[in-house]
């Protein structure tokens, strides 16, 4: 790469505006704004209007401009300008990790035919180093687990209903008066957003290329007052929380749900709009990553740390996915607590043992086993009024589902009936 970034922006939003500003003052990178393209026109912006353009090419075919960085709120127009610039030989920095975790493996292919950096730190967890982090530190030491809360939004609102005790769409509102959740949440509180940065974080720490679509999400938007009760009178707090542990086959176990989190914890103080990863390996034990996860310039220092990073030539090499992809492991089992208005709406076959059930006025609850596959598949864990959440510790791997079956499983239904 060039000595001197000439770069061309899209975007100038939250996080546009914020790497503006940022490189206005960092004249030791090299680094210069020649374009920024845009939406809408009509906009009053905080730059010089020669600046600003709508049309793409003034960007992708202008042969002087080495670096795109592409920092707009929309995926598949996102996609276009990333493969584009990668075909022209720009080397792209992004963080819209809904484009980037859906489209992988065209990405991956683009970056190995055109050996064009393209990098994406700002995508997760804003502004935490994570992605360069997996990529090469823990490229030398044996990964065994990611856990993380990765999605502000949704810590913003678990945190408001544990401390005021309140329920999730009293908390969801206060979150978006205080712009800590978008007008449209669906993204976020339905785990979905996570699930992308999930798929990140898979590749980069495990070697395994996956889509979000394979990846299982539930959200937080059931869950109850009274799951925050449990919750405290066990001294846990919830948390949702993106999970890729190694099991003992070699094989990963990953997923997105809400789960119990012990004091034990790390991420049981990380609260509001924090992200906070813990990180397992087999020489260093656990390690801790905690730090602002979205916001302009948490997210625009991400950004910066990647235009820097171009300056020696840095490309991720994804040695670990060409090295041995192993793919995603679907057959463990998963402890949980499922609470619900009533037990008709679950399917308690579902269950491969049951270890608590209870009732109160407001509630019902039961803590027990089930197959991550039958987990995988059940249509029950998204109606609404049902709230599933993983116990600590909740992967179990080490179970004879033989004996299993045969010891809890021979007539399910009749651990409930007498208790409905
Ligand atoms: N905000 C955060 O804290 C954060 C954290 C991590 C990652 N990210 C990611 O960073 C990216 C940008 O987020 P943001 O919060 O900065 O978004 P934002 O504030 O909504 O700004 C989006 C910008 O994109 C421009 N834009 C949209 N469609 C465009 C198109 N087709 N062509 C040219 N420009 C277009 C908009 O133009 P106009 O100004 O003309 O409307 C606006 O300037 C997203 O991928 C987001 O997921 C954001």
């Amino acid at each position: 790469m060039e000595n001197k970034l000439s770069i061309g922006l899209f975007g100038f939003g939250v996080v546009g505006e914020g790497i503006y500003q940022v490189l206005l003052q960092k004249l030791s990178l090299n680094a210069t704004i020649k374009k920024i393209c845009i939406k809408h026109p009509e906009k009053k912006r905080n730059a010089p209007a020669e600046l600003f353009t709508t049309d793409y090419n003034d960007i992708l075919n202008d042969p002087l401009i080495n670096v795109v960085i592409e920092l707009i709120d929309d995926a598949d127009e996102a996609f276009k300008i990333v493969s584009t610039a990668i075909t022209k030989n720009k080397a792209v920095v992004s963080a819209n990790k809904k484009m980037i975790a859906e489209s992988f493996p065209q990405l991956l292919l683009l970056q190995a035919e055109f050996e064009q950096p393209f990098l994406y730190e700002a995508a997760v967890c804003g502004s935490i180093p994570i992605i360069r982090n997996l990529e090469e530190y823990y490229d030398n030491e044996l990964l065994e687990s990611i856990c993380g809360i990765v999605n502000g939004s949704t810590n913003f609102i678990l945190t408001k209903i544990f401390k005021e005790k309140i329920d999730y769409k009293i908390a969801l509102a206060e979150a978006q008066s205080l712009g800590f959740a978008e007008w449209d949440p669906h993204l976020d509180v339905s785990g979905m957003d996570a699930a992308n940065k999930l798929t990140i974080l898979l590749l980069h720490g495990h070697g395994i290329l996956t889509s979000p679509k394979n990846i299982l999400h539930l959200g937080i938007e059931n869950i109850h007052a009274e799951d925050a009760k449990y919750a405290l009178g066990k001294r846990w707090q919830i948390k949702l929380t993106a999970q890729a542990k190694r099991l003992k086959n070699g094989k990963v176990a990953a997923f997105v749900l809400p789960q119990f989190v012990s004091k034990e914890s790390q991420l049981y103080n990380v609260e509001n709009e924090f992200n906070g990863v813990v990180l397992q390996s087999a020489l260093s034990d656990k390690q801790f990553l905690y730090g602002k996860g979205a916001g302009r310039f948490p997210t625009a220092s991400a950004v910066l740390s990647d235009i820097s990073a171009l300056r020696y030539q840095y490309k991720y090499e994804y040695r670990k996915h060409q090295q041995q992809d192993t793919g995603l492991e679907t057959d463990f089992l998963l402890w949980v607590y499922v609470s619900c208005n009533s037990w008709a709406d679950l399917d308690m076959e579902d269950f491969a043992w049951i270890d608590a059930i209870h009732t109160t006025e407001q509630r019902q609850y039961v803590t027990g086993g089930i197959r991550f596959k039958t987990l995988s598949n059940a249509t029950w864990i998204r109606r609404q009024g049902v709230s599933l959440i993983v116990l600590p510790d909740g992967i179990i791997q080490e179970m004879n589902f033989d004996l299993l079956d045969k010891k809890f499983l021979s007539d399910p239904g009749c651990l409930v009936q007498g208790l409905v």
